[in-house]
């Protein structure tokens, strides 16, 4: 895939090959830094691309910033605008994008503890992959989940994903595709970078917002097109034997969308297919990003304005 033209840094859109960061900041040396992954969605029919929850990113990226103290913060407003630019400079058409919005400490002082902010913008293309339908492995890591009171998972900060990271690297090197974290309670948790359900006799659960998971914004767009199919999730403690015995899993989360969990240590989850509830949370979860059929026009903001401007001849 060809390297995105340009991205935004600290005040202006550069080119790629300048987008750089220098090795003393805090940043760099301590992982100050706090960012929000967003997806536009390409829809074919209005030749619009649409960011998939915007406001909601924005506001918890706003969130992160106060939550983790920063001397100055980059507001919704300010970060929409310059992701748009972004999207438009590069030109983006015809294909789903995603992108990254950083606000990450400058300065190198006192141990990353405060100095100058700055913020960092990024769109690359990413098309779906055929494990969005064949669906994943998982390994119950043997990494624990950090408890919320030692690092705040409800809180994006960059330096959280080491404890992913970790849980990745050793179900990669054990032949799984990712991992499924249990909590300090040994209480299912969540994934590297995505949020985790099952299914048990047609009933959604998954695991309540107190199991040191981040409050993640597909998590609330499957609760409520759940609850919109007639099947409402149960949000709870689910127990580590419990997913072994589950019907259907899956993950979701902006990079993972809705991707079925068929295997976990090894073992089937139910047929070991895509489920019959997971592929229809699948199919109103594409529509509602894409905006195929219309429905929940507010959680899409149009990138180009082609529709509207059609609308409107
Ligand atoms: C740890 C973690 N859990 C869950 C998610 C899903 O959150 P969201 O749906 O807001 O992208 C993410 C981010 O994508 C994440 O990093």
């Amino acid at each position: 895939m060809a390297e995105p033209r340009f991205l935004f840094l600290d005040d202006s859109i550069v080119p790629w090959s300048e987008g750089t960061v220098h090795v003393s900041s805090a940043a760099f040396k301590f992982g100050s830094s706090v960012f929000e992954g967003l997806r536009g969605y390409w829809n074919d029919a209005d030749q619009d691309m649409y960011l998939f929850r915007m406001d909601e990113h924005m506001d918890r990226l706003t969130f992160s910033q106060r939550f983790m103290r920063f001397d100055e913060i980059y507001m919704p407003e300010f970060v929409t605008e310059k992701t748009l630019e972004v999207i438009r400079a590069n030109g983006f058409k015809g294909e789903n994008v995603h992108i990254m919005t950083t606000a990450y400490l400058k300065g190198g002082g006192g141990q990353g503890v405060t100095g100058p902010v700055g913020l960092a913008i990024t769109a690359q293309e990413r098309p779906r992959t055929a494990k969005i339908t064949s669906g994943v492995s998982a390994q119950v890591s043997s990494w624990m989940r950090i408890p919320d009171n030692a690092m705040p998972m409800r809180v994006k900060c960059n330096a959280n994903y080491h404890n992913g990271r970790l849980a990745t690297v050793q179900a990669n090197a054990d032949g799984y595709d990712t991992a499924i974290f249990l909590n300090s309670r040994g209480k299912v948790s969540e994934g590297p970078g995505m949020c985790f359900f099952i299914v048990r006799d047609g009933q959604p659960i998954t695991p309540s917002t107190s199991n040191d998971i981040l409050e993640s914004i597909t998590r609330t767009t499957v609760l409520q097109l759940l609850a919109e199919m007639g099947t409402p999730a149960i949000e709870r403690d689910v127990d580590r034997s419990e997913i072994m015995a589950a019907d259907e899993a899956f993950f979701c989360g902006t990079a993972w969308e809705v991707t079925p969990v068929t295997m976990i240590d090894r073992m089937s989850v139910g047929t070991g297919a895509l489920g019959a509830v997971t592929k229809r949370l699948q199919e109103a979860y594409f529509d509602v990003c894409s905006g195929l059929s219309g429905s929940h026009a507010e959680w899409r903001m149009p990138v180009y304005g082609n529709a509207a401007a059609k609308a409107a001849e």
